[in-house]
């Protein structure tokens, strides 16, 4: 097979203190169905046909776990497995049949240059049925994550698993695995870590009715509602979770084609309405979601779990 791509984002997998009330955000404030609860894990399904856009593993330190790509058939998923293998990325597995809790479906898992496990799969299970609610997610639309050493992740992204790059607006690079304007985007900081992960909303009004979900809930909004006047363009409105996840609500992200033409920094700086705006006002994140998109809220509770630990193994 001549180049074989990854073709899809289906799902992100993250480890959280405690599943219960996780799963328990995610179905009654968030808007997702369950699909299959397993002792230690929840499946999460959006509206859409993806077998489940959220898969929760209860674990001592939170973290992201999995980011989920699909590929078009098995011939695609060995071609990927031979390429990565050649490229020296560490490779997890050799391609495989997958749980059938978590869809079932044929893949493996490689490690980014920072450590992130990536699972490519094919032949998932998926959903006949569209839940008819559009103030509910239709799908994972995208991950970003925050990486130390850019020009590597990149690298691995496009060239290895054969992503495009969209755009970069100086400090993040908005990479592309389909018509999407971004599946997944790199956020040069200090990480490795989850920056944030965004749920695709049918439309405007479908985004607002899902932030008065959370509000009732008494979840407030972190950032926006608002639309990025950098990449994507897409209107956003972004929570925390009760671990300490940055989560969006988009829609109206960009839908790209081959022509699209790829710009820089220097082009993004100069736009009008910068930083992202609404109705003329700037908008900009608050203090606390700023922390937990940069993955310092998980830091920070995972290193008092740690202190709780020891002081229960001293004791
Ligand atoms: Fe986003």
């Amino acid at each position: 097979m001549a180049d074989p791509k990854v073709n899809g984002l289906r799902s992100i997998e993250l480890n959280v203190f405690n599943l219960k009330d996780s799963a328990e955000f995610y179905r009654k404030a968030w808007g997702l169905d369950d699909v299959k609860l397993t002792n230690g894990a929840a499946y999460l399904r959006a509206t859409g046909p993806n077998h489940h856009v959220v898969a929760l593993h209860e674990k001592p330190r939170a973290g992201l776990a999995a980011i989920n790509f699909s590929a078009a058939d098995k011939a695609t998923v060995d071609a990927l497995h031979a390429k990565i293998t050649a490229s020296g990325a560490t490779v997890h597995s050799a391609p495989h049949d997958f749980p059938g809790e978590a869809g079932g479906g044929y893949g493996f898992e490689v490690y980014s240059p920072e450590g992130q496990n990536i699972r490519i799969s094919s032949d998932v299970a998926s959903h006949s049925d569209i839940i008819d609610d559009p103030s509910r997610p239709a799908c994972l639309n995208h991950v970003v994550i925050n990486v130390a050493d850019h020009d590597k992740q990149l690298a691995f992204f496009r060239d290895i698993l054969g992503f495009k790059l969209s755009d970069n607006n100086g400090h993040m690079s908005f990479i592309r695995c389909s018509a999407n304007h971004h599946s997944i985007a790199l956020a040069e900081s200090q990480g490795p870590s989850l920056n944030h992960a965004a749920f695709e909303m049918h439309d405007f009004v479908s985004l607002m009715q899902g932030v008065g979900r959370m509000r009732l809930a008494e979840h407030e909004v972190g950032w926006g509602v608002g639309r990025h006047s950098g990449p994507g363009r897409n209107i956003f409105s972004y929570f925390v979770d009760p671990n300490g996840f940055a989560i969006e609500y988009t829609t109206e992200v960009e839908q790209v084609d081959d022509s699209y033409p790829t710009r820089m920094g220097d082009y993004w700086q100069a736009q009008p309405l910068r930083p992202c705006s609404w109705a003329g006002k700037m908008t900009v994140p608050t203090k606390w979601m700023a922390e937990a998109m940069n993955g310092i809220t998980i830091e920070k509770r995972n290193a008092s779990c740690d202190d709780v630990i020891s002081e229960k193994m001293a004791s």
